[in-house]
């Protein structure tokens, strides 16, 4: 049986660091689930279904990768897909104890499930898709930032 491994987040869009963590992910694990959180905290420039579409688009390469959205706890959608592990992204010692929180929680929620951090590539360190929807507002260059879908999605949100 394939170890199955969640990796969550808002992908408002999707970025060239978190593929860049995806594809790392599909090396070490038989089936990545890519869990696109409703996230009703934040005010989203993209639907939930064109952010699950969009990571579905840019992972096309990768056959172990399923996008699937989701709302409530993670934790409970990691359960209900049977899997034990979380693999989350490190950009820097910032979001180190906001991750130790977040890791400790779920297991609360959870009993067993493990979360498993990357480090992040060294051209992405700084990246969030924040940053993205930013530079992009202003007329910024985004394309070495996004997967091609994403710069399509973004061309026809103007
Ligand atoms: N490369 C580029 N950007 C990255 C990155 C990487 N490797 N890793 C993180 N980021 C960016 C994200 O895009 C995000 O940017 P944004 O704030 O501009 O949207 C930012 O860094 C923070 O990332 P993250 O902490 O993963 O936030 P998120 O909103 O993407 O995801 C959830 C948070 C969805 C995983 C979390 O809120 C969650 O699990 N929610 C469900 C409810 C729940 O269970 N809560 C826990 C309670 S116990």
């Amino acid at each position: 049986m394939s170890y199955t491994v969640i990796y969550a987040g808002t992908f408002d869009p999707i970025t060239n660091g978190h593929l860049d963590i995806i594809e790392r992910a599909t090396k070490l694990f038989g089936k990545v689930i890519v869990a696109v959180a409703k996230n009703p905290g934040k005010q989203p420039l993209f639907s939930l279904e064109e952010r699950t579409q969009l990571v579905e688009q840019s992972c096309a390469h990768l056959s172990n990768v399923q996008a699937v959205g989701f709302s409530g706890l993670l934790a409970h959608f990691a359960t209900l897909h049977n899997a034990k592990t979380l693999i989350r992204g490190i950009r820097g010692s910032d979001d180190i104890e906001y991750e130790i929180q977040l890791a400790q929680l779920n297991e609360k929620q959870a009993a067993g499930l493990e979360t498993v951090f990357f480090p992040p590539a060294v051209e992405w360190r700084y990246l969030s898709s924040t940053m993205v929807r930013e530079i992009y507002r202003h007329q910024g260059d985004v394309t070495q930032f996004v997967p091609a879908p994403v710069l399509k999605a973004l061309k026809e949100k103007e």
